[in-house]
Order: C-alpha cells, then sequence, then structure tokens
C-alpha cells in the first residue's frame, strides 16, 4: 500500500522579496512539493509598523494562504514571526513555522558541533543578531537565545536601511556598501563570533556584510535551518521526490512587475512565470 502523502500546497509568505530567500532553499530540500508565495507588496516594510499593525497583516496574509487549502505556512519574515507567530497560531488550524527559531537553533548548533572554535581565555561566546526595527525592539530572538544559551552574550542592532536597499535594487551601488558598513559599525569595532541575518531581506546583502565584518564573524542566514525544522514540523505530510514538476504560485498585494524585476536580479533561477495582483 502506499502512503497517502499529502499533495496540498505550503504557503509561504513575507513582505515583500525576502521571504524568496527561504523559498530558494525549500524548493531545494523539497523538490515536489507544491508552494504557494505571497509578497505583500502594497505594505512592505513591515520594520517600521507597529506590532498591533503587523500582527493584523501577518493574520490577513495567512488567512488568504489558507483559502488556498494550503497544508502548513511559513512565515518567511522575521518582523512577522517576531510580532504575530502567536496570534497567527491561535488563529490557525495547520503547522506554522517562524524563521527565528531555526536561525537561533542554527546560530548556537555553529558553536555546538565545533563549526566555530571556543573563544580565547574567559571571554564569554557572543552572537549579534541584525534585522528590522520590529524584530529588533520586538526582543525576539534575545529572549530564544537567552533560553538556548542563557551563558552567551547576545548583541542585537536594527538595521532599517538594509530592506529599502534590496527592494530598491541598489546592492550595488558603493553608497550601498558605505551605508552597510555604516550600520553594522558597533559590530565592526567590537565583532562578533556569529552573526544572525534576521531578516529574510539580508541573505541577499550577504557578500557584501560578510566582506565588510571578515573573517572574525560567522553569517548564520537561516532558510537551510528553516527547511530542516519544516521537514521535522511536516513529518510524513512532505510529498517525497517523485516524476513530478515542481510548482509554485505567486502571488503579490501591488506591483507584479516590479516584484518580478527585483526577484529576477537577485534570484533568477527561481524562474517566476507568473506573479498574480490580489486584494486581501
Ligand atoms: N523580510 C522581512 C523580515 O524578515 C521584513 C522586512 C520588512 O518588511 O521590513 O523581517
Amino acid at each position: 500500500m502506499s502512503y497517502p502523502y499529502d499533495h496540498r500546497p505550503i504557503g509561504i509568505f513575507d513582505s515583500g522579496v525576502g521571504g524568496l530567500t527561504v523559498l530558494q532553499e525549500l524548493l531545494e530540500k523539497f523538490p515536489d512539493e507544491t508552494f504557494i508565495y505571497l509578497g505583500d507588496t502594497a505594505r512592505v516594510p513591515y520594520g517600521t509598523k507597529s506590532p498591533a499593525t503587523v500582527q493584523r497583516y501577518t493574520i490577513q496574509v495567512a488567512e488568504f494562504l489558507l483559502r488556498q487549502g494550503v497544508k502548513g505556512l511559513v512565515v518567511a519574515c522575521n518582523t512577522a514571526s517576531a510580532l504575530g507567530l502567536p496570534a497567527l497560531r491561535a488563529h490557525c488550524e495547520v503547522p506554522i513555522l517562524g524563521v527565528i527559531e531555526p536561525g537561533c537553533q542554527a546560530a548556537v548548533g555553529l558553536f555546538q558541533d565545533g563549526a566555530l572554535a571556543t573563544p580565547d581565555g574567559d571571554r564569554p561566546r557572543c552572537i549579534g543578531v541584525i534585522g528590522t526595527h520590529g524584530t529588533i525592539t520586538s526582543g525576539a530572538y534575545a529572549r530564544t537565545l537567552a533560553l538556548l544559551v542563557p551563558e552567551y552574550v547576545i548583541r542585537s542592532l536594527s538595521c532599517p536601511l538594509f530592506v529599502p536597499l534590496v527592494e530598491e535594487g541598489w546592492t550595488n551601488y558603493p553608497s550601498a556598501r558605505l551605508l552597510i558598513r555604516e550600520s553594522l559599525q558597533p559590530f565592526i569595532d567590537n565583532p562578533v563570533d556569529a552573526l544572525i541575518l534576521g531578516c529574510t531581506h539580508y541573505p541577499i546583502l550577504k557578500p557584501k556584510i560578510a566582506d565588510i565584518l571578515g573573517s572574525a564573524t560567522t553569517l548564520v542566514d537561516s532558510a537551510q535551518a528553516v527547511a530542516l525544522a519544516l521537514n521535522r514540523l511536516m513529518g510524513a505530510g512532505i510529498v517525497l521526490p517523485s516524476a513530478q514538476r515542481q510548482f509554485v504560485h505567486y502571488y503579490v498585494t501591488d506591483a507584479a512587475t516590479r516584484f518580478r524585476e527585483v526577484a529576477a536580479r537577485f534570484l533568477p533561477q527561481l524562474n517566476m512565470d507568473a506573479v498574480e495582483v490580489v486584494d486581501l
């Protein structure tokens, strides 16, 4: 008897293009899953909005995806994960995965599996987190890390100008490099051992950030950890590789052409055929 795999799609969302960095990893890990991606481009950025507003947006987006019949939801936005996850969990019955816990596990894992050496002398291990204003002021990363590794030093910094750099496609301008450098100054003056890219837009800036911070700091992009966590969360519900063609349906809440252009610039391998505009 063959196992009844659940062929319903998995919903994944972000305020804009950032969540595509997570989608790309999920497509690699689950080549036969069907995904529905929504970028809430009419209301990006989430990072500067109040917690109540982000919570309301998060629930509206999730309701849209649930109406499409998804079997699980990936909140591929740190701001929505930090501010909207508890409300979302109380609201929906399908399994829901945020990005904060997997990101924290990935950072801590670097020390625990020996990928990062123990600091010299008595200096405690130090993890930094960068994210939007909403994510950092929520304290979600600091709280999660304090539970996992109370003995580590955790330093958080909001980098509110990084999302517009990505959304505007400015990442390769010399002025962008200056701005990234200036934003990261506290971590240049006083380096952390590992730095969590606590916004799904930031992996697009990863080569620049890595270059600026140098080899003293290891960057943590949570996408791979999210893929592992999704496998655990969905268990047997995940479709195993077969001969099926992989399919993603893309939705945005505004400006589909611009979304496709920005996505094609950073993630050309996603091969976005059609992007549909929806009203939530
Ligand atoms: N990519 C999102 C995050 O991970 C949100 C960026 C924003 O809309 O401010 O936080």
